[in-house]
């Protein structure tokens, strides 16, 4: 029922006995550097072509790529589906300049470096939204519907929102009621569903933006779904009418897009389709099954509450002694690499066909460090990375990148304008942006981080 069709053409190229008289350099796998032949294979390569008749073109496409997309947005609910090449920041540089360019828009002040170029880019003036976080854990929760219509309220000539779908941690909160309400008032909803492409295949997941009826939803297949590094799609919603996507996605894409990427890209839509919710629904009982086990240990937990509408693929493990990076390097040295560590806990990214076997394998694990680390006196939480109200601007965020810089002690820096983006990556979401002010309670936050102790100033 569904077909491949960008596999298809590349593999009936590849399949034959073609003489590359054009780009890639490497030409169809025929030189290659020796370490990359031998632990790669040539066959990669030869799937690597370029826009070759039959294999249509990523910025104006009319054939396989083309039909591709419509399967894809068709198998996600939307309206369209763009391939990226560039993941979603991409996305969402292209998703605020055919939005919101030169206008006003809604911004919650957790989301990720991305954003802010992407509203530089398009010279889009954003009115920040505060960000509700956790009271316990300090985790960021996301916007509290009460504040988004406070904004509306004091900012009426407003007509975009822009929305995080779900956060780096995973959790959605009240974005569901946020999305449906803002359409319903008639505004424009960019979603960034970096972290949620898998949500429109199972009820129990937190709702897709676009089946809540968003306009543009940027996802990062390459980060839940099986997809490349860098794979990413933009979806269209039911009822976009805004600016022609393909015209504004090829000003910012190169134009030699991978088709290792495109083709990844469209396996991972089909595989959604055939056998991804059935992965899916399997996975869920596994992960439940996973966590009844973790309430045997007594020092190792997750983080979880059921308000915050939480994605069940991510999974932020907390122990009573050990902080969040110290946990991940204890996993490390069993062989599992998490996605993040922080001050409270540790972020996993679980797999959407999660087996009997990855269960066994990580509790096991963690029942050694539990066993290797219980004596340990119990620690303090400590704060996370986030401030809880949003910095004064004294200097427009295009300005500030570029004036000249100095750097201070951090005890120095009480009152001076931030010169550079300040932020922990993972998960990318700057503390403060170039131009504003540096407060007591971001020196304060700040001064936990050893890259921290020199900041990079404005000069006066
Ligand atoms: C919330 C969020 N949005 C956007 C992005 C950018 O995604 P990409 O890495 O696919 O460009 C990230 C990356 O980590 C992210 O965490």
């Amino acid at each position: 029922m569904y077909k491949s069709y960008i596999f298809s053409a590349l593999h009936a190229h590849a399949a034959q006995d073609n003489l590359s008289a054009h780009m890639p350099g490497h030409k169809n796998g025929t030189l290659l550097p020796e370490t990359l032949k031998t632990a790669w294979g040539e066959n990669v390569f030869r799937y690597d072509l370029t826009e070759l008749p039959g294999l249509d073109n990523l910025h104006d496409p009319q054939g396989i790529i083309q039909k591709s997309q419509e399967q894809s947005a068709a198998i996600f609910g939307a309206q369209a589906a763009h391939y990226l090449i560039n993941g979603s920041s991409g996305g969402l540089h292209a998703a605020l300049m055919a939005l919101a360019a030169g206008e006003e828009i809604f911004v919650p002040r957790h989301c990720h470096r991305s954003i802010y170029h992407g509203l530089m880019l398009a010279e889009a003036k954003a009115i920040y939204l505060p960000v509700t976080l956790d009271e316990k854990w300090g985790l960021p929760l996301g916007v509290a519907l009460t504040d988004l219509k406070k904004a509306i309220s004091a900012h009426p000539s407003c007509r975009n929102l822009l929305i995080v779908n779900p956060t780096y941690q995973g959790l959605s909160w009240q974005n569901a009621q946020l999305i449906t309400y803002a359409k319903e008032i008639g505004l424009n909803v960019i979603v960034d569903e970096a972290h949620g492409a898998h949500f429109h295949f199972n009820p129990a997941l937190p709702p897709s933006a676009i089946d809540l009826g968003a306009d543009l939803v940027v996802q990062s297949w390459h980060k839940t779904l099986p997809a490349l590094t860098g794979s990413s799609c933009l979806l269209v919603g039911s009822d976009y009418q805004g600016r022609n996507l393909t015209k504004v996605i090829s000003i910012l894409q190169s134009t030699s897009p991978s088709y290792l990427l495109l083709s990844s890209l469209e396996a991972a839509a089909i595989y959604l389709a055939v056998d991804g919710k059935e992965d899916i629904a399997h996975s869920l009982k596994e992960i439940a099954q996973f966590k009844q086990d973790l309430a045997l240990l007594t020092t190792i937990s997750y983080l979880h509450n059921d308000a915050w509408q939480a994605d069940p693929f991510k999974l932020n493990l907390y122990s009573t002694v050990l902080n969040g990076e110290q946990l991940a390097a204890k996993l490390q040295n069993e062989h599992i690499y998490v996605e993040m560590s922080e001050a409270n806990s540790c972020l996993l990214l679980l797999p959407l066909k999660f087996t009997a076997a990855y269960r066994q394998r990580l509790f096991q694990a963690l029942a050694q460090i539990e066993q290797a680390t219980k004596a340990l006196p119990p620690r303090a939480l400590t704060k996370p990375f986030y401030l809880p109200t949003i910095p004064q601007t004294k200097y427009p965020l295009k300005q500030a990148l570029w004036q000249a810089k100095e750097a201070v002690n951090i005890e120095e820096a009480l009152g001076r304008a931030a010169a550079e983006f300040m932020l922990q990556y993972p998960p990318g979401i700057p503390l403060l942006l170039p131009g504003e002010i540096i407060s007591a309670e971001a020196i304060d936050l700040l001064r936990t981080y050893p890259q921290y102790q020199r900041l990079a100033v404005l000069q006066e």
